[in-house]
């Protein structure tokens, strides 16, 4: 297992991710990480990433005390060799103008590190400050400009690089990265999706014995993945519970009961919430209440289901690992009061179950595609938990509500047969809260408008609004306005977020 600090790099998920996709396990954890953890983790190599920092400043944040002491390869990367030499004795110091983009570095040393690369090879850059006197015993192996850009203590198994090996343009990063694991560390090539799903179904069978496990199944991705995941390990021991709130997308609820329960014979208990989630939902307007009423009921619903099953002991969350990183940051103003269907009811008294907790979102679905699960599941794309509630703007209404999943299901139609499926992150319809004259066969008709979202992210804290082709736009309106029932307008959203949000509400 390879350990990466992070010291608050926008890089430091992509080395974990680069380290794994090198077929060696790594975690990324905090640079607050105490020194008895690390111990317990027992890696057998360390990557200190980079960050905003500067060893300069008097509160420098710094790794656990006795880190270098360890016996165990590091490799500092940016703020992580400016760590290395001030602990080191060496000197940093601060460069008038950052220094970002690529950069020619030349190799002085060939060896551990820089072993198999060219002589010279371009390099990615971004920092402030940078090394200017290596500590006594280090070894220089590349510079750029007479800026140190490599640097080593072979003995003491330490690395420093001043530029990002796990940014694609650093044209030698995968060879550094890999001289790194396998032969300064002494990794080998063992981590797959295979293995994993091995050693978690036998991890689950001894956390659970002979006890039960409950699941609420959403039929997103990651809820899916566990189920299916903790189903492989312990059968029936597993029962799911799956709302339909009613605020679901066309046919989606019986495809969800036909995968989990045809094909992979799964305990899935469908509740039929439609009513009782309408019933909450009517005459309210404001999107936060309509969310908070939604994430509320879903778990008075999954309480009541669950009260009714006997000797329940687990409850399985497809928590991801980007889950636990991000909720251990500082905590950003709340724009929306976002709920995921599946969210855990908080006094409930389960063990928790979590089999996906040190996966990224393409592991999950990398895994879900290993475990036989259909590619409209492992594929598909995100969908929030309130549903079409937050689609259909102001009050919520099964007439409305139809006119959305109607207009939604002829949307996705349309992408797939395009082959836009996989090149557009998101998208769907909205029906605000307006109408608008049109004319139909001759007659003036005062109907619903319906808009068009589609957005390209990474992540879904920006986004792009997505150029699909005007022909494809054309057929997705015209068989909206002829097609749906109540609609005679059709409009495409043309915001990014920021400063719009990809939901309407
Ligand atoms: P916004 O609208 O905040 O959405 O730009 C960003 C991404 O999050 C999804 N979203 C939600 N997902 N529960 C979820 O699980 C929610 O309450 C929720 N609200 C928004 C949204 O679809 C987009 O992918």
């Amino acid at each position: 297992m390879i350990l990466v600090i992070d010291f608050g790099s926008q890089f430091s998920q992509v080395i974990t991710r680069r380290v794994r996709e090198l077929g060696v396990y790594s975690e990324m954890y905090s640079y607050r990480l105490s020194l008895d953890k690390i111990k317990e983790l027992n890696p057998k190599g360390i990557i200190l990433s980079s960050g905003p920092h500067s060893v300069l400043d008097e509160k420098a944040i710094q790794p656990a005390e006795g880190v270098f002491d360890l016996g165990i390869p590091i490799l500092g990367i940016g703020y992580g060799m400016q760590l290395i030499t001030s602990h080191f004795g060496g000197q940093v110091d601060r460069i008038s103008k950052v220094a970002q983009g690529k950069a020619v570095m030349t190799v002085t040393d060939a060896s551990d590190l820089l072993k198999n690369t060219s002589d010279t090879q371009t390099v990615w850059l971004d920092h402030g400050d940078q090394v200017t006197e290596i500590p006594a015993g280090f070894n220089v192996q590349a510079t750029s400009e007479n800026v140190v850009m490599a640097m080593s203590h072979s003995d003491k198994k330490m690395y420093g690089v001043q530029f990002h090996p796990e940014v694609k343009h650093t044209t030698h990063g995968t060879d550094i990265l890999k001289n790194f694991l396998y032969h300064i560390c002494e990794c080998r090539k063992e981590w797959t999706m295979k293995n994993y799903i091995d050693i978690q179904v036998k991890k689950i069978r001894e956390q659970v014995g002979d006890r039960n496990v409950l699941c609420a199944l959403s039929g997103g991705v990651d809820s899916s993945v566990a189920a299916v995941l903790i189903h492989k390990a312990i059968g029936d021991q597993l029962t799911c519970i799956f709302v339909d709130h009613g605020l679901l997308r066309k046919n989606e609820a019986k495809e969800v009961m036909e995968v989990f329960t045809e094909e992979f014979h799964m305990n899935v208990i469908q509740i039929d919430a439609k009513e009782r989630f309408l019933s909450k939902l009517e005459g309210v307007t404001d999107p936060e209440t309509k969310r908070k009423i939604i994430g509320n009921e879903f778990i008075y619903v999954f309480d009541d289901e669950a009260a009714k099953l006997k000797d329940m002991d687990f409850l399985a969350q497809g928590t991801l690992y980007t889950d636990i990183i991000e909720s251990g940051t500082e905590t950003a103003e709340t724009i929306k009061s976002h709920h995921n269907v599946g969210g855990l009811p908080e006094d409930m008294e389960f063990e928790l179950i979590e089999p996906l907790n040190t996966l990224f979102k393409d592991e999950v679905r990398e895994l879900g595609t290993q475990l036989g699960i259909p590619d409209h599941i492992v594929w598909r794309q995100p969908f929030p938990g309130p549903g079409l509630a937050i689609r259909v703007l102001g009050e919520v209404t099964e007439e409305k509500l139809e006119i959305v999943r109607e207009s939604d299901a002829i949307l996705r139609e349309e992408i797939r047969k395009a082959g836009l499926e996989r090149e557009i992150w998101q998208y769907f319809t909205v029906l605000p809260n307006i109408r608008s004259v049109g004319v139909s066969g001759d007659k003036r008709t005062y109907d619903h408008t319906i808009g068009i979202r589609a957005v390209h992210s990474v992540d879904g804290m920006t986004s792009e609004w997505a150029r699909i082709p005007w022909d494809v736009l054309e057929k997705i309106s015209t068989r909206i306005v002829h097609e749906v029932d109540h609609v005679n307008r059709v409009v495409y959203d043309i915001t990014s977020k920021p400063p719009a949000t990809i939901e309407w509400e």
